[in-house]
């Protein structure tokens, strides 16, 4: 059966990005002029997904309010003659079916991917970690999910990262089956560089199998007192097949500030209004560091 449903977790603190946080979701932080939760949905959507659980937290409302119709806001649009603006508007709340359910306690990643349980149900289902924005063609989603189409199984995305990023990471133990796939035997959250057992770092692309809400609900709390989607991974290689793909693309790690000022930067050199200007800009500002 087609995967149909992504699990957006959405509950973090933000406790990087204060005090810029403590008033609004780290989730609608913008990356020029679009917040980097729409980057999430509309990969999902051009990766062929019909609906998502975004699972969210006390003061994440603007999320919603985020993806709802703005009536108000697209009439006074077009009585101004900016019909095009009114109707990017209209199509951001025309992406994905999207639901929400409250993660009452941050309890981690593995709790929250339980969360969603319901929404679920019996099938294979995505997981998106809105931390990681990617830009790729085809899609980072879409390609995990053409491994799941052909191979079955779960599929994580995967990256090879330099030694001193190791520890950020859950890092997988395998074999690789086919270039840049590997049968994932083990995994190990954020673990020392002298304990990690290979380079290649999972990023926040995800298409499990159901089968790891029953491991979740017996997995303990692990590194930092969370319950981890890590720890329930490693128990559902051990029973169902799990790959670990390494996607084509340009991953941008906007949950930390020099990554997500890289993002930033980046995104604005591209900007269809102000990429030529911003880049100008930056030529100029070169020229005066340089001299
Ligand atoms: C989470 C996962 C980790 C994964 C990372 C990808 O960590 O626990 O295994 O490598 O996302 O971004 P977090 O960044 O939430 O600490």
């Amino acid at each position: 059966m087609r995967v149909r449903k992504a699990v957006i977790p959405a509950a973090g603190l933000g406790t990087r990005f204060l005090p810029a946080t403590k008033a609004q979701p780290k989730e609608m932080l913008p990356l020029v002029d679009k917040p980097a939760i729409q980057f999430i949905v509309e990969e999902a959507a051009a990766s062929g997904l019909e609906s998502a659980l975004i699972v969210t937290g006390r003061g994440k409302r603007a999320i919603e309010d985020h993806f709802d119709r703005a009536p108000e806001l697209e009439r006074f649009l077009k009585e101004k003659g900016q019909e095009k603006l009114a109707e990017e508007l209209q199509r951001i709340s025309e992406l994905l079916s999207l639901h929400y359910v409250r993660q009452k306690e941050p309890k981690g990643l593995g709790h929250a991917v339980l969360c969603a349980q319901d929404f679920v149900g019996e099938e294979f289902f995505a997981v998106m970690l809105g931390d990681d924005v990617i830009e790729a063609d085809p899609p980072a989603l879409r390609q995990l999910l053409d491994v799941h189409e052909h191979r079955g199984g779960s599929v994580l995305a995967v990256l090879e990262v330099p030694r001193e990023e190791l520890g950020r990471y859950g890092i997988i133990e395998g074999e690789e089956v086919e270039r840049g796939l590997w049968r994932v035997r083990d995994l190990v959250e954020k673990p020392r560089p002298e304990e990690a057992p290979s380079n290649l770092a999972v990023i926040g692309r995800y298409v499990l199998s159901p089968t790891i809400f029953e491991i979740l609900r017996e997995t303990k709390p692990g590194r930092g007192g969370e319950i981890q989607l890590t720890d329930a991974l490693r128990v559902l290689c051990q029973e169902e097949p799990l790959y670990a793909y390494a996607f084509r693309g340009q991953r941008y790690d906007v949950g930390e500030k020099l990554g997500y000022v890289v993002a930033t930067v980046e995104l604005a050199l591209r900007h269809p209004e102000i990429g030529e200007d911003f880049r100008a800009y930056l030529r100029g500002l070169c020229a005066k560091l340089g001299s």
